[in-house]
């Protein structure tokens, strides 16, 4: 396997974007794929925002922050990534999408070069499976904000080779996060415990435990979470949460991964949390206002 050097990155939304800046951040050559420019230039955007804080805290310097963009080609042709050590995969999770995507990919990639995805839920083997190359597929899930977050999953199935497993854990490691390791269950780790939670904040909610701002207050306050469960449900999006209890669901046949009714009602009319104006809190005003507030 070779030593990673050139890093690409399939996706340039909010979690491919925070992706390819903290690769270049680390100093790798970084490839971004999309299907069209004007998603290029958002995410590019994105990381121009992220680094500008960096420099304005004196975190970063402008040269540097010069560099890292340096260090970043956006692309719009799969042939761009033909030299690439890595290729992580962030796009919309739609699984025969996904799979389409690598089996393109795996003909084009060199052939000893790891495959990694950031899917939050889908299962790693069968996307493993839509190439040549499932020994050097590795899960590899980041957390949002991902320049802030300092968590990466790494995810192993049956066929992960060990070799493959190691370079892919020590390359986040390079990348400045803290690995953990895990098996390829539905939600991984992090998931698995998370969004029970968060399902669990919103049937509370239904029964009238308190108020939304409340059951936040209790979460940090309380527990000292950087976020409320609501807060935090807006910050994913509810759109991205009841897909992953979807997913999460259908694997482990469990309540406690099961959709509330009012997730499904959210999502039904469009409030999926800040990237649409609304979620449990509505956006538009100066303060976030939450949707049960009689003030
Ligand atoms: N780039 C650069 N800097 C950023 C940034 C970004 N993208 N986002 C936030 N920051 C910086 C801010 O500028 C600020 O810097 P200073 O402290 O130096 O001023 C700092 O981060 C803190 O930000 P804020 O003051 O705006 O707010 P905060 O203190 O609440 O921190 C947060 C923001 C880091 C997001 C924090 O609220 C937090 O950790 N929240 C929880 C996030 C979380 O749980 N994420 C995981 C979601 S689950 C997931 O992603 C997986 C999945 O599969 C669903």
């Amino acid at each position: 396997m070779p030593t990673i050097q050139k890093v690409g990155v399939l996706g340039c939304g909010l979690m491919g974007s925070g992706i390819a800046q903290i690769a270049a951040q680390a100093g790798f050559q970084t490839v971004v794929l999309e299907v069209e420019q004007k998603y290029l230039d958002k995410g590019f955007a994105g990381i121009d925002k992220s680094l500008g804080k960096f420099v304005e805290k004196g975190k970063m310097t402008a040269e540097q922050k010069a560099e890292v963009m340096g260090r970043l080609k956006p692309t719009t042709s799969n042939q761009d990534l033909a030299d690439c050590d890595i290729v992580i995969e962030a796009i919309i999770e739609n699984k025969e999408l996904k799979k389409s995507t690598y089996a393109a990919l795996d003909k084009i990639v060199k052939p000893d070069a790891i495959f990694s995805s950031n899917t939050s839920s889908l299962t790693i083997t069968e996307l493993s499976m839509a190439t040549s190359r499932a020994k050097q597929f590795v899960g590899l899930h980041f957390f949002n904000p991902v320049p802030m977050m300092k968590l990466v999953e790494v995810v192993r199935t049956i066929v992960t080779s060990n070799e493959a497993f190691n370079d892919t854990f020590e390359f986040a490691k390079k990348l400045g996060k803290e690995p953990i390791a895990c098996r390829d269950n539905s939600g991984f780790v992090v998931n698995r415990l998370l969004v029970p939670y968060l399902l669990d904040a919103i049937r509370a909610l239904e029964e009238g435990a308190g108020s939304i701002e409340d059951i936040d207050k209790g979460m940090v306050l309380g527990c000292g979470h950087p976020m409320g469960p609501f807060t935090l449900l807006d910050f994913v999006g509810l759109d991205t949460t009841y897909f992953i209890t979807e997913v999460m669901f259908e694997e482990y046949r469990e309540k406690r991964f099961a959709s509330p009714p009012l997730l499904k009602k959210m999502v039904m009319a469009g409030r999926y949390g800040r990237k649409s104006g609304a979620g449990f809190y509505d956006y538009s005003g100066e303060k976030p206002v939450a949707m049960d507030s009689k003030r």
